[in-house]
């Protein structure tokens, strides 16, 4: 007998578990007789989060003259989660370099946002928030990736962010030198892709995190990513709501030891 399927039959299923399995398998033929927000002409929601005038935001930089490529090859092959870090921390070019290959956005139009990573139906469920701890020239705080401006956007500074960010993340920070927080704002893809979308938006962050994690491997970094986190005190030191918008997926970035 195949021994998958014992294991399936061992399993006490419970509902919460029924329930999580049906959204990575949505029924998509069932979508065509969905009323979606899309259908019903309601308003689309906005593709990019808009930052007050007076926030504190930094330009980073898109050229690159210090980084030197690798192959693709070269990247995948070395790829491995890193969960100790040089405490040298990132430059200035090089997290600028991190975001343009992961976050950045490319081009937009009114219905469609194209960017580094694939977006289900180009609908952009993922924005990038940084913890910056140890960058040259950054001073430490948390940050939202302004995507469209390929800015960073001071989002809060106080002294004891650090150890929330580390309480947050379940004490995986380990000394890392940023953390990428990818959140989502499952609106934006429900509004096309109705029941369907929630699958389409974890696959989502799945991409950027790849990104993140091979283009530190250009930087001689290393990533690991984090969903064992407390979803609550990660939210809360975002200053995102948890429900219309909420992280996803994090993952921490630092430069190897040698
Ligand atoms: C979706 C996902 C969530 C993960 N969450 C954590 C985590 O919370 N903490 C951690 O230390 N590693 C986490 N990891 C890293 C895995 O443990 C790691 O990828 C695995 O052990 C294989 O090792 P490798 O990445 O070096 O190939 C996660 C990986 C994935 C894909």
């Amino acid at each position: 007998m195949n021994p998958t399927y014992i294991c399936l039959k061992t399993i006490i299923m419970d509902e919460k578990i029924k329930r999580n399995r049906e959204t990575i398998k949505p029924k998509w033929t069932d979508l065509y007789k969905v009323n979606s927000a899309k259908r019903q002409g309601l308003e689309r929601p906005k593709q990019f989060i808009e930052v007050d005038d007076d926030t504190s935001v930094i330009s980073l930089v898109n050229e690159f003259p210090n980084i030197r490529q690798k192959t693709l090859t070269e990247v995948i092959a070395g790829r491995r989660s890193l969960r100790e870090y040089d405490s040298k921390g990132l430059s200035f070019e090089e997290l600028s370099y991190l975001l343009w290959d992961t976050s950045r956005i490319d081009s937009y139009r009114e219905n469609a946002v194209f960017r580094t990573i694939p977006t289900a139906g180009a609908t952009n469920s993922m924005e990038t928030y940084v913890f910056v701890n140890s960058v040259e020239q950054i001073e430490s705080g948390i940050y939202l990736y302004l995507q469209n401006r390929h800015k960073l956007a001071l989002i809060k500074q106080n002294d004891g962010l650090k150890d929330m960010v580390n309480d947050a993340l379940l004490k995986q920070l380990r000394g890392a030198s940023a953390v990428f927080f990818f959140t989502c704002i499952p609106s934006r893809t429900e509004y096309k892709y109705d029941f369907c979308a929630h699958k389409m938006i974890a696959i989502e962050a799945g991409h950027a995190c790849q990104n993140v994690s091979l283009s530190s491997e250009v930087i001689d970094a290393g990533v690991c990513a984090i969903c064992a986190y407390d979803q609550d005190k990660v939210d809360s030191v975002l200053g995102i709501d948890g429900v219309e918008h909420f992280t996803i997926y994090c993952a921490t970035v630092g430069k190897k030891k040698h």
